[in-house]
This record gives C-alpha cells, structure tokens and sequence, in this order.
C-alpha cells in the first residue's frame, strides 16, 4: 500500500482477460504451482471489481483457513500484551471470526455499523492519492491472498491477515477510524505529488507503524505491528523517537526490513491533537513549508 518497491507484487492484466501476479523469487510461494494459480484467481476477483457491487468471494483452501487460525490464536496473545486499550476494544467488537479467513464482505458487514467503514478488494498496490483518498468516505482497500503455507508467520507483501487482523480491528474503534478518515481527508486535499507522500509517511509512521505510552507501557496500535508476529515481540526495543510530523517527514525506511524507526505518542489525545490536527489542516502550502524547515 505504500511504495513499489518489492512490497507489493506486481499484478500484470493480460489482454485475453487473464490476471498474472509477478511473485519475486525470493516469495515463499514462488516455486508453488498451485498457490500461484491461487494469487492469479484472487487477484482477477479485485481486477475485475467494480465498486457498489458485492466484493467476489475468494475461496479459500482449508489449509488457508488453518493459517488464518493459528495466527489469529498466537497473535491474540500478544496483543493482550501489547496492544492498546483502543485497539483491543475495536477487536472485541468488531468479532472477527477465529476459525477461518472472513470475506471481505463479511468483514464490512461487522464493520460499517460500527463506523462506517467498508472494505474494498486490491490486486496489489492501489495508487497513493486512490488509496488513501477513500478513506475520507470510509472505504478502506485490502487484498485478500493469505501468505504462503510453508511459512505461517511471514509475509513479505501485506496479505488478508495483515489487511483486516491488523487494520479492521482498529477501524472499530470510534477515534482511530476517525483518525483514519482524516488521513484520506488530507490526501483529497493536497495537490501535489510531494505533499500527498508527506501525508503517506506519515500514516506509516502512525496508523502502519505507530506507538504508544499506556501508563508506564509502550503499547502498539499500527496495523503492521499488530499483524506481525515477529515485530510485535520486537517493536520495544526499536529506536522509539518522539511524535514529531518534521521527523516523520525526512526519515527514511526500509519496506523490506523490520521497521526500526518508531514514533511514540504519549496518548491517543497526543496523536489526536498533532497526526489528526495535521491531517485536519495541512495543505500543500503547510507541507512545504513544513519540509524547508526540516531541511
Ligand atoms: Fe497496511
């Protein structure tokens, strides 16, 4: 969802109405016929998509199923741990079924009563400005392949687990998806390329890859913390820097490793007040001037 790079597969159309995903060769599924057959399948269904229409059922593998369970078990753990109040309290009511991966569909069900927003199927990566900018009417796009079999707990791209364990739980809750809708909010605003990149690092720093003081804990909320079993028993230990949207701005990252940079807000009031007051506000004007004094 968020730069090219090797994060999202490339998803090439063909002319006889085919939809080919480029898997890397490095991808756990590369050398698998049958799960590559599969990401074809599922990512036709988004392809082929048009919006208003119900999203096309994915049929999943009972095998895939047992993926979605056994990370939903370990993951559940640990976000009792490390998870923020808010974020646990939209996982408790937005239910999300235990046992096997949820439709999409099914997920919008549970979720547009709550706050209003409603999934939307993706192929690969959605361009920023399309991505983003339908979060300020409450749509949010995922994919729907789960990771390969063989390794359980990695996915090199953001699969349905990363998608809706990570993101849908916080859309639940009243203030992130507030928070959410904001961000999209910001992206219809701004004009230029630079400025909506500005916005998007931002969203990464905070709702992908955000932190949080709970009393004397640092807790997680971003999604790509929360679906990662393998980050969410690091992310304490990263270099954890104050929330600042200058420093957001200029650091860099690295989508392919473990995000080693983190932001930490004092309070959900905290990234209320500086993240949602910046996306409630910032135009192009506001961000350049923003990034001459950083430089
Ligand atoms: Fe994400």
């Amino acid at each position: 969802m968020f730069e090219e790079a090797q994060y999202f597969a490339p998803v090439a159309a063909r002319d006889d109405g085919s939809v080919v995903v480029e898997l890397a060769a490095s991808h756990p599924g590369f050398a698998d016929p049958v799960y590559r057959t599969r990401r074809n399948a599922i990512a036709g269904l988004a392809v082929n998509y048009r919006r208003g229409t119900p999203i096309p059922v994915a049929e999943y593998t009972e095998q895939e199923h047992g993926i979605w369970a056994l990370v939903t078990r370990e993951l559940a753990v640990k976000h009792d741990k490390y998870a923020t109040a808010e974020y646990l309290d939209g996982a408790a009511r937005l239910g999300l079924p235990q046992d096997r991966i949820p439709q999409l569909e099914e997920v919008s069900r549970l979720l547009e009563p709550l706050t209003g927003f409603r999934y939307l199927p993706a192929a690969g990566l959605v361009p920023l400005r399309d991505f983003y900018g339908v979060l300020a009417d409450g749509y949010f796009h995922s994919t729907q392949y789960i990771r390969h079999h063989s390794v359980p707990f990695y996915t090199p791209e953001p699969d349905v687990i990363h998608e809706v364990i990570g993101h849908a739980n916080a859309l639940a809750n009243d203030r992130y998806a507030a928070l959410y809708r904001l961000a999209g909010e910001a992206a219809r605003r701004v004009e230029s390329e630079e400025a909506l990149e500005i916005v998007s690092k931002v969203f990464w720093f905070t709702l992908e890859f955000g932190v949080m003081s709970e009393g004397a804990e640092l807790k997680a909320y971003g999604a790509g913390i929360l679906s990662s079993y393998g980050e969410i028993e690091e992310f304490r230990g990263m270099d954890i820097r104050p929330l600042d949207l200058q420093a957001m701005s200029t650091t860099k990252y690295d989508i392919t490793k473990y995000q080693d940079v983190l932001f930490r807000a004092d309070s959900l009031q905290h990234l209320e007040d500086v993240v949602g007051g910046f996306w409630a506000t910032c135009d192009d004007e506001s961000i350049a001037k923003m990034v001459r004094v950083s430089r």
